[in-house]
């Protein structure tokens, strides 16, 4: 067995690993969830967009065991779980990739893979083997990283973005969760973390993304979950959806200004290098 994530199993693919119902999560007097469902299959990109406050990273943090939810049920493989803390999540085979990424500058590639989880010999960090399973697991990701000596800070960022998604792997998770993984990436950065997620895919994982970027959510993942202030505003399958649709369910209404902005947009070939001009109307609200 390698480094990487779960040997895929096709015969699992659309099978819905995580099932969440009737999520409810408040903070004080803010409602920030309300009664949403959400699913994720195995061997499937599913999308969760929506604006800012939406709720989004709240539902992220419930799954991750980072912040629970008030009440609501969860299944994982058809079972009951509770997920209290992000040991939990990690145990059940969620790994989460926040946005900020948590890496340590100072340290080479395989120092951050294994932060935390460093592989011992002897009760002496066993740096040969570790190295090894980082190249492999790399190798697998056809990840493009010079060295695995390389220190993080010396990397660009879709590279960083590369190295925190291939530290989520080392666990074997079935599900991998990616809060913005190219909100601050170039076009080709992101179209490498984007190739990076399809191969995820592939490999039968469930791969959650959130994005503002509807260019992105078009351009890989096969569902797209709408959430509008902290309730489902609608499912799609990617294929049978025009990304106004979506930007109407996400902005609540078809007529409004922002609606038919992107519309117009969406309807123009933007000129290369304008890929983050193609942010959903919220004009860099992140
Ligand atoms: N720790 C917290 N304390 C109080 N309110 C919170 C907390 N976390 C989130 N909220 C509120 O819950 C709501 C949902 O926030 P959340 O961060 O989940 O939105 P989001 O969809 O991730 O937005 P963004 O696109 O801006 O990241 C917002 O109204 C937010 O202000
Ligand atoms: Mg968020």
């Amino acid at each position: 067995m390698t480094a990487t994530a779960q040997e895929p199993s096709r015969a699992a693919a659309g099978t819905t690993v995580l099932s969440l119902r009737g999520i409810n999560k408040r903070f004080g007097a803010v409602r920030a969830l309300t009664d949403v469902d959400f699913e994720v299959r195995l061997g499937e990109v599913v999308a969760l967009v929506g604006d800012n406050g939406a709720g989004k990273s709240t539902l992220v943090k419930v799954i991750a065991g980072v912040g629970p939810a008030d009440d609501g049920e969860i299944l994982w493989e058809g079972r009951p779980v509770t997920i209290p803390t992000p040991h939990t999540a990690q145990d059940l085979g969620l790994a989460t990739v926040f946005q900020d990424l948590a890496l340590c500058d100072n340290l080479d590639v395989v120092g951050n893979l294994f932060l935390g989880q460093e592989t011992l010999r002897a009760g002496l960090m066993d740096e040969v083997e570790m190295e090894r399973r980082s190249l492999e697991l790399l190798r697998q990701l056809a990840a493009k990283i010079p060295s695995v000596r390389t220190r993080v800070a010396g990397l660009s960022g879709g590279q960083r973005q590369v190295v925190a998604i291939s530290r989520s792997l080392l666990g074997r998770p079935k599900v991998v969760m990616l809060d913005e993984p190219t909100a601050a990436l170039g076009v080709a950065q992101t179209a490498e973390v984007l190739n990076l997620v399809e191969r995820l895919r592939e490999q039968g994982l469930g791969i959650v993304l959130i994005s503002h970027n509807l260019a992105d959510v078009f351009a890989v993942a096969d569902r797209i979950v709408v959430l509008r202030l902290g309730r489902n505003g609608g499912e799609y399958r990617v294929g049978e959806v025009d990304q106004e649709d979506v930007v109407a369910a996400i902005t609540g209404a078809k007529d409004n200004v922002v609606a038919e902005r992107a519309a117009r947009r969406a309807h123009v070939t933007p000129p290369a290098g304008a890929a983050a001009d193609q942010e959903m109307g919220t004009e860099g609200a992140r």
